[in-house]
């Protein structure tokens, strides 16, 4: 009986939360956009036409690859091909080249948890993500 007790109460109190999804839109702002603006943004501008990845909008981030894949999968980090890139280490395209991609791994965390939190990206202008230098490095 316990279990079935305790999801009645936690279940209401997660839907009805006026502020979780304003929370989660700060986390991506706070944490996520750095990360994107100074590691991703450089070439992933928008400067090549779709299907490549396009970080400066949720519309073109949230699309699918050449093969059909999705680069952001929301809940699902491993399936996101945007994960899967930090973690092989920039390994994948030729032009992407190691030292340009690689991230900690507190960086690819934020960005794992981002994404297991259901990957929201504001849809107003503070969504819109500009290449950043990064502060350690040309
Ligand atoms: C030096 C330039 C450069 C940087 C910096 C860079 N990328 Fe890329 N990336 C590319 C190019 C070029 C491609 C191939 C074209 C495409 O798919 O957009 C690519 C492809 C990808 C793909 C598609 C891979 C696939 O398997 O189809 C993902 C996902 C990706 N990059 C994520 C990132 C992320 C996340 C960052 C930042 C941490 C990043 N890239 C930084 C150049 C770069």
């Amino acid at each position: 009986m316990r279990p079935i007790i305790s999801l009645l109460f936690v279940l209401p109190a997660c839907t009805f939360l006026p502020s979780k999804d304003a929370e989660r839109e700060q986390y991506f702002l706070t944490e996520v956009k750095p990360i994107l603006q100074q590691h991703c943004l450089r070439c992933h501008d928008g400067a090549l036409p779709p299907p490549a990845l396009n970080l400066t909008r949720p519309s073109s981030a949230f699309q699918r690859s050449a093969n059909g894949r999705p680069y952001i999968v929301a809940e699902d980090p491993d399936c996101s091909l945007l994960i899967r890139a930090v973690q092989r280490g920039g390994t994948h395209p030729k032009l992407m080249p190691r030292k340009d991609i690689s991230l900690t791994e507190d960086q690819i965390g934020v960005l794992r948890e981002w994404i297991e939190d259901g990957a929201r990206w504001p849809k107003g202008p503070s969504g819109i993500l500009r290449a950043e230098r990064s502060p350690e490095g040309p």
